[in-house]
């Protein structure tokens, strides 16, 4: 995070965060113009603003997204997700510059672990290996043996011999629930994400209550109660697949509410329910650091091609490795 707020100190000094747009210009029209002149491709993850979505070039989750990045021949990636994200693309496509329209677009999962912290877990553990979600930063994931994400993690751990010893980080709530599918006793990492963890079983039972036809789908990195009530638990792309595939009519989504975008153009005939929160003042399940991208941003990260992710070579080659790990081991995975 100290590193972020450097590189976002260092932009303010140049300017660039008090840039403004032109008055009466059409940013979609702006930025369909620059996305052809700097043959740039612009990616975005399901939990953004509709309009961003809408504007992408390829919508995902994050293991869609990271073999997306892995697989253009644009110049300019623009990634419109969070800091890991972008991270992850930079690492498969070292050559091409990847952009992001807000650089402190974090995670509450990234931010609770450190490289040093997992390789001190991991001289406590020394015959574990070491099983990232990809929802962490680079420093993590070049010490770590594999990385997975929501929709491959199941599958991933099923493959590896019931007696290998693993150490599950950053994700408690996503490594319980692995443990409790795969039958694993892996050690976890106690970081969990802000979002997910805020769904209130308290409120969605009476959700429940007031539609009782709904079925309740719920992401993994949701709370253990959440999780055991659910009809069905997946990865962003799997819930999204379950709503169009379902017979049912009305769900209950305990998942950050932007998927409900593609859910509603996908399925225009179900009825959609955001499950609520412990928070009754707001009752949305927004992620603060995926909505700070804009259109706005985007307009200006494409115009200024900033902020642009960098990373130590040396960092990216060792974050490399467990990520094509992931990619090797998961190519049945949609
Ligand atoms: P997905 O792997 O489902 O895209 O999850 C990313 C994420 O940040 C969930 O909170
Ligand atoms: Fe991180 Fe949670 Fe936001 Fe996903 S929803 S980016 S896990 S804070």
């Amino acid at each position: 995070m100290t590193e972020l707020k450097n590189a976002v100190a260092a932009l303010s000094a140049k300017g660039y965060l008090n840039m403004e747009i032109p008055k009466g210009i059409n940013l979609v029209e702006e930025i369909n113009r620059m996305r052809k002149e700097k043959n740039a491709i612009i990616l975005a993850h399901y939990y953004q603003t509709g309009d961003i979505q809408d504007i992408a070039d390829f919508l995902g989750d994050s293991l869609q997204l990271a073999r997306a990045a892995e697989k253009t021949d644009a110049d300019l990636i623009v990634f419109c997700g969070v800091h890991f994200m972008a991270e992850t693309a930079k690492i498969l496509n070292p050559t091409k510059k990847v952009v992001l329209p807000d650089l402190l677009a974090g995670c509450s999962l990234a931010d609770s672990c450190s490289g040093e912290g997992l390789r001190e877990l991991r001289k406590k553990h020394p015959n574990a290996i070491v099983v990232s979600y990809i929802n962490c930063d680079s420093s993590v994931k070049a010490e770590s043996d594999i990385i997975v994400t929501s929709s491959n993690a199941r599958h991933i751990i099923d493959s590896l011999p019931k007696d290998q010893e693993i150490i599950f980080a950053p994700d408690k709530n996503l490594g319980r629930y692995i443990n409790q599918v795969t039958g694993r006793d892996m050690i976890l990492w106690d970081g969990a994400c802000i979002v997910h963890e805020a769904f209130s079983l308290e409120r969605i039972a009476q959700q429940m209550l007031e539609h009782p036809k709904a079925k309740l789908i719920a992401h993994p990195e949701a709370q253990k109660p959440v999780l055991q009530v659910a009809h069905f638990v997946g990865s962003t792309a799997n819930l999204l697949d379950f709503v169009v595939e379902d017979d049912s009519k009305e769900f209950i989504v305990a998942t950050e509410e932007g998927i409900l975008h593609e859910m509603k153009k996908r399925a225009p005939s179900k009825v959609l329910i955001p499950a609520l929160t412990n928070d009754d003042s707001c009752n949305c399940s927004e992620c603060h650091f995926m909505k700070l991208n804009t259109m706005q941003k985007l307009y200006l990260c494409m115009k200024y091609e900033q902020p642009e992710i960098l990373m130590d070579e040396e960092i990216r080659l060792k974050a490399l490795k467990p990520i094509n790990k992931m990619l090797e081991l998961s190519k049945s995975i949609k």
